[in-house]
């Protein structure tokens, strides 16, 4: 009898994608399908409630926070809620060492206060409409890949320009299910996007990077931003003039707190997700390309490490560089270590089996279907040394900042030496690089570069495969016999591009002639020659192989519509907006240990140290944690809840997304996942797969007992059921 069930599970396991309820970022315009499974799960409410182009709904009060980021309207008067990490580049920008914003927190004692961040935009999604016919018209099954995909490029440019609204509004074509199907998005798009307060980043970022990407978790990771508008609540650029915009929906503020099996909804836009990739493409990503990744980050984050501790300037200009690149270094690691662990290139091999066995009972299935693996494995096994060579590029050259930065000058560099350029143009960009200069070098060390420079060259020159080391870096690789230290040291001893006054005098008075010399700038002619590497040799055959990988990816998931016997399979995230359900939910990482589904403050003082920076305790915020200061936003409980996790499937984009209750009211900010739950991008595991949410009332005691700031809790709607 148990071995039977133990045998059934067996089998259940090893059904190919059978989906757990909690699985899957749906888009909005699936809802209908879904909305049965979701008020099962806890939801209360319709599916018109959530999503209509008709009424305001739910979805008017999320946003896409930058490009990488989600925030939630939680005002009358455009207030929105995201990450600290989200804010985290702005508020940086806001910072001097005469006023550290970023370190220290700031709080706009008024609207007249709040501080403007040019390039920093939120957009709305209007609506989307499924334009798949459209996109495929003139589309033919004996069409080559190129030729489709210049018929669908074309068909996707007509729809976009019909589809444009007019100022303020985009109109954005999307491919999901690789191809299968198209959706237009009309949105809207807000430029005048305020900074309203933020927290010290030793609440805002506490745990800091030692802490990323793992459960148990006390970070307060949140920011206050205000959208701004013209008088008639338009999008406009930054002005005086402009008023807080007034939204067609915002979300009511649960004061209630969580249990565990309580429903969540998180609204966002999630990335980039490859759940339906081959066994082949999961062995690329898991153990090829994340472990080369990740031993060019380790060198970069030691030496910034090192600098930063040492130095506060330092620390400052690099946290955010730093925390970037640790980010996806640490989730790398993660991720593999959790594909390794469930065994997912050996699992989807053995479904991949199942399908091929599938498609080849039938003769119109085995012609559509049945190449593909071969295909597949042929294409991934073409496409690996090139692939690894790219990531020698990425990594590896423009890793060090020196080079990146004078890559940047391939246009102005090209534009004089062209004869008949003209001189407005030269003076249009060198305007440009001009300030990119200054941007560049507020935030630069040299010192710490050119360790950097040394780290990674000499890791290029003992790794790299000879036939795709650029030409340039080949010359200087023979007369440095190996050494690079004396080439590092003229390097930066000789580059204009490491000298900002000299640059900014070539910048200033751009003519022809200065401009050519830095076509022979050392610094530009390495980076210059691991480009042409890139676009020549490596490019092209990437390009072909992921075309043809896109195409296989394309009739593979369509083969698995049929296979799954229609069953809805959920499109992979394209940083559209979703919606994934789940529940509050602790997790068993391993045997015998078991992570309760919340933390509180408690854990904050656990952890400080006040000689590790990421565990400094902010002395107010102990003060009040010691008081027992805590206002309303107390849990029944009697503590302070800080964070708490559950099984919503989310990615990165997701940050700042509102978690809300099964009403629609706002319990929380998604801002991380398990380090257990790392590999959800290629596949969720409902066992181990957890979201981080920060409690919504962690927040509001941080803004209104830590900082003063009663006037922003005034302004948003709380609510206690
Ligand atoms: N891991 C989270 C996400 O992917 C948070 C990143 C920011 N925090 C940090 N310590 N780097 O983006
Ligand atoms: N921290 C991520 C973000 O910035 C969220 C995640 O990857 O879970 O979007």
């Amino acid at each position: 009898m148990e071995k039977t069930i133990i045998f059934i599970l067996f089998i259940l396991n090893f059904l190919p994608f059978s989906l757990k309820a909690e699985e899957g970022m749906w888009p909005p315009v699936f809802l209908s399908q879904r909305i049965g499974e979701m008020q099962k799960m806890g939801l209360k409410m319709t599916a018109e409630e959530i999503y209509s182009i008709n009424n305001s709904s739910l979805k008017d009060a999320i946003v896409q926070f930058g490009s990488g980021c989600t925030g939630v309207l939680v005002s009358e008067k455009g207030l929105i809620l995201t990450n600290h990490h989200c804010g985290f580049g702005s508020i940086q920008k806001q910072s001097r060492m005469e006023h550290d914003y970023l370190t220290n927190g700031f709080w706009a004692g008024s609207m007249e206060e709040e501080l403007p961040n040019p390039g920093l935009t939120v957009t709305f999604l209007v609506r989307m409409e499924d334009v798949s016919i459209k996109v495929m018209e003139g589309v033919t099954a004996s069409m080559t890949e190129l030729d489709r995909a210049a018929v669908i490029k074309k068909n996707i440019e007509k729809i976009e320009k019909g589809a444009s609204q007019g100022a303020g509004f985009e109109a954005k074509v999307k491919p999901f299910y690789y191809g299968n199907q198209y959706f237009l998005c009309i949105n809207e798009v807000f430029k005048d996007v305020r900074l309203v307060g933020a927290p010290p980043s030793n609440i805002g970022s506490f745990g800091g990077d030692t802490d990323n990407w793992a459960w148990p978790r006390h970070t307060g990771d949140f920011s206050i931003f205000r959208i701004y508008a013209s008088k008639d609540n338009k999008p406009a650029d930054y002005s005086k003039e402009n008023v807080p915009y007034k939204p067609k929906k915002y979300l009511s503020v649960s004061m209630k707190g969580v249990e565990k099996g309580d429903f969540t909804m998180i609204f966002g836009f999630p990335g980039t997700t490859k759940e339906y990739l081959t066994s082949y493409g999961v062995d690329l990503i898991a153990f090829k390309e994340n472990p080369v990744k990740v031993s060019f980050r380790q060198q970069r984050l030691d030496i910034m490490k090192n600098a930063m501790a040492s130095d506060r300037r330092t620390r400052m200009q690099y946290a955010s560089k730093h925390a970037g690149i640790a980010n996806g270094w640490k989730k790398m690691m993660g991720e593999s270590k959790g594909i390794e662990r469930l065994g997912t290139v050996g699992r989807k091999h053995e479904e991949e089996k199942g399908f091929a066995e599938w498609a080849n009972a039938d003769q119109a299935r085995a012609i559509k279907y049945g190449a593909l693996f071969n295909a597949a494995e042929k294409t991934y096994k073409r496409l690996y040394p090139y692939d690894l060579a790219g990531i020698f590029v990425t990594e590896g050259f423009q890793g060090i900042e020196l080079l990146k930065f004078a890559s940047g000058f391939k246009d102005i560099i090209k534009l004089s030496s062209q004869k008949d350029a003209k001189e407005s143009d030269l003076v249009k960009n060198a305007e440009k690089l001009r300030s990119a200069t200054l941007t560049f070098f507020k935030d630069y060390q040299q010192s710490l570069d050119r360790k950097v420079a040394l780290a990674l060259l000499t890791m290029i020159s003992n790794k790299m495969s000879q036939e795709f080391k650029p030409d340039f870096f080949k010359e200087i690789e023979k007369k440095q016999h190996g050494k690079w230290a004396g080439f590092v040291d003229r390097l930066f001893a000789t580059s204009v591009f490491a000298d900002s006054s000299k640059l900014i005098q070539i910048l200033s008075e751009p003519g022809a002639k200065s401009l050519r010399k830095l076509a022979k700038d050392p610094a530009y002619l390495l980076i210059a020659s691991s480009a042409i590497m890139m676009d020549k040799t490596i490019s092209p055959v990437m390009l072909e192989c992921n075309r043809t990988i896109d195409s296989l990816q394309r009739i593979y998931i369509e083969g698995l519509m049929h296979y799954e016997n229609g069953r809805l399979l959920y499109p992979d995230a394209n940083s559209t907006m979703r919606i994934a359900c789940g529940k509050v939910d602790d997790y068993s990482p391993e045997d015998a240990v078991n992570y309760r589904y919340f933390t509180t403050v408690a854990g904050i003082l656990q952890k400080e140290n006040p000689d590790i920076y990421d565990y400094v305790v902010d002395p107010k915020l102990k003060n009040l944690i010691l008081s027992r200061d805590f206002g309303e936003y107390v849990d029944k409980d009697g503590t302070m809840h800080v964070a708490f996790t559950a099984s919503n499937h989310t990615t990165g984009g997701n940050s700042g997304s509102p978690v809300l209750d099964g009403n629609g009211s706002l319990i929380g900010l998604n801002f991380d996942r398990n380090w257990e739950g790392t590999m959800s991008d290629l596949q969720y595991d409902p066992d181990q797969c957890r979201n981080i949410i920060l409690d919504i009332r962690y927040c509001l005691f941080i803004i209104d007992r830590f900082a003063g700031a009663q006037r922003l809790v005034n302004e948003m709607k709380l609510v206690n059921d």
